[in-house]
């Protein structure tokens, strides 16, 4: 798969099967997050990996994980990122992104289905996770093998604004 037809492919999954992800396939998830490019070479974060009932569990008091089996909480590592000197902009939410995106179109050319999550209480996901305050939640991620039908790789032409909505040449505008 060329990586646009990944990309194309890929899409917000929210039926999950109870089949658990393989651990050759997390490895690689993981290995696609440490890969990632960030700010100064930081690495700002720190990912929490929830497979098993009790912290999935947990998990469903902050956040609808539609039924995956896998679950991805991607925190920003606040003590630790790089941080723009002209109008301090802490870039946390960015490196924590790229992270998140990677994993999530890794799972795509592995035949997984995902979906990210800002949708979730963070006060809730701090106190039972125990998360440090130097740490904040950005993204979770939920994995698995899709229980609903694919939406097209075509839904693109007409779900995405075109180009020359989104794109500007030589000037603003
Ligand atoms: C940063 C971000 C946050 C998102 N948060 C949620 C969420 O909390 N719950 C949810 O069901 N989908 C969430 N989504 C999925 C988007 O709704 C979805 O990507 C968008 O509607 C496009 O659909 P597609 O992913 O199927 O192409 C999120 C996506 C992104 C990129």
């Amino acid at each position: 798969m060329s990586f646009l037809e990944t990309a194309k492919k890929r899409y917000s999954c929210r039926k999950f099967l109870p089949k658990p992800v393989e651990p050759e396939k997390l490895a690689a998830l993981l290995e696609a997050a440490r890969i990632a490019p960030t700010g100064a070479n930081k690495q700002p974060f720190k990912l929490l990996v929830l497979q098993e009932a009790a912290g999935l569990e947990k998990l469903k008091k902050a956040a609808n994980i539609y039924g995956a089996p896998l679950a991805i909480v991607v925190c920003g590592d606040h003590r630790n990122v790089w941080v723009r000197p002209f109008d301090q902009k802490d870039i946390v939410d960015i490196d924590t992104s790229i992270v998140t995106d990677h994993m999530m179109l890794q799972a795509t050319e592995l035949g997984l289905d995902s979906v990210w999550i800002c949708y979730f209480n963070p006060t809730v996901l701090r106190e039972e996770f125990q998360i440090p305050a130097d740490y904040e939640a950005i993204s979770i991620l939920a994995l698995g093998y899709s229980a609903q039908e694919a939406l097209s790789p075509d839904r693109h032409d007409t779900a995405r604004k075109p180009l020359e909505e989104l794109v500007c040449y030589e000037e603003f505008k």
